[in-house]
């Protein structure tokens, strides 16, 4: 794997395989000094057109976690406020050295782009309503974490589907995994056509509480609301939104997902987001370690040959040969600096 851009370039295999290296990511995170040399003398830059807390804070502490360099590139402080075009940005990062980019953007199909003009791995930090893989793998990671495998559980994605990038990434990765997916959203907020996948729909968020093993609330993107596709956040709130009395109504064991940042109150009440089988953070933690195995998987030597746990990717000489192993207690230099200004 040379790049990551979409889920639709996963086979149940590949996808497999992933969270197979996220568990062994998993147990480096769990040691006392949760590093490990697999990335050492490598360059990760991040590259956010579009605000994110979540995605662009965990892939930082993913690389600096696997003893790669790091490099934040903040836009609202670099010179595409003076017109730079993207290839241009692009280009003057790579002449300063650079073996993986990770990219948002607000536009779909940015990051595949700019795989075409670099050298370097890009990994998709969400592109527009397209895709967010990285997030389907998070949460398919704390899904199978929670029940030992998607296969037969039935996951409701709840709200905005039409916007989202989340939506889209995780039916792929959900449906290949095993798992029945009921999209539940008034009509307004689907995609055109559903065609592609294996779904089935309702607007009836309360006749299907009691059959789902997963909740998986959307984000409500209030900036949508000027479009007219809902009445109103009340009333969406009535219809979509897990209040207390409907949290109730899940079984034993379900669990309530919602990829951040969350509307308390609109999608989701601020008291059943604390609630024990509420996983929000959890996804949030896993998503460190989703994010270690797949900047392994395209940079390190996970891109030929997967090592099948920590120990021997705790043992792995980085790329340079330098023996940093962690078992031997020493930290390894990570050095970050800020492109841009
Ligand atoms: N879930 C997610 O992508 O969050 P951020 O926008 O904070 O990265």
């Amino acid at each position: 794997m040379k790049h990551l851009l979409s889920v639709d370039q996963l086979e149940r295999g590949d996808l497999e395989e992933i969270l197979e290296v996220t568990d062994a990511m998993v147990e480096v995170s769990n040691r006392a000094i949760p590093k490990a040399p697999a990335l050492r003398g490598r360059t990760v830059v991040s590259l956010f057109y579009e605000d994110s807390t979540r995605t662009r804070l965990s892939f930082d502490s993913a690389a600096k976690r696997l003893s790669a360099d790091t490099m934040s590139f903040a836009v609202s402080s670099s010179s595409v406020n003076k017109g730079e075009s993207i290839r241009d940005t692009v280009e003057t990062i790579e002449a300063m050295g650079m073996d993986a980019i990770v990219v948002r953007h607000r536009s779909s199909g940015v990051p595949a782009q700019i795989a075409r003009w670099t050298d370097a791995s890009v990994v998709n930090a969400g592109d527009g309503w397209h895709q967010h893989p990285t997030q389907a793998l998070l949460d398919a990671y704390t899904i199978r974490s929670r029940f030992g495998s998607l296969d037969g559980r039935v996951v409701a994605i709840v709200g905005d589907i039409r916007h989202s990038r989340v939506a889209r990434s995780n039916i792929e990765a959900f449906t290949r995994l095993g798992a029945k997916v009921v999209l539940v959203a008034p009509p307004t907020l689907l995609p055109a056509t559903l065609a592609p996948w294996d779904v089935e729909v309702t607007e009836d968020l309360d006749s299907v509480l009691g059959h789902v093993d997963v909740c998986y609330l959307l984000r409500m993107q209030r900036e949508r609301m000027n479009e007219a596709l809902i009445p109103s956040l009340r009333e969406y709130t009535a219809r979509f939104g897990l209040d207390a009395a409907r949290a109730d109504r899940l079984g034993d064991g379900a669990l309530i997902m919602h990829p951040g940042p969350m509307n308390r109150g609109v999608e989701i009440a601020g008291d059943v987001a604390e609630r024990p089988n509420a996983v929000v953070t959890e996804q949030v933690a896993n998503g460190v370690a989703v994010r270690m195995a797949v900047l392994f998987l395209v940079l390190g030597p996970g891109r030929h040959a997967l090592p099948p746990t920590a120990t021997a990717i705790a043992s792995e000489p980085g790329p340079q040969g330098h023996d940093a192993s962690v078992a031997g207690g020493r930290e390894t230099d990570t050095h970050e600096s800020e492109v841009g200004a």
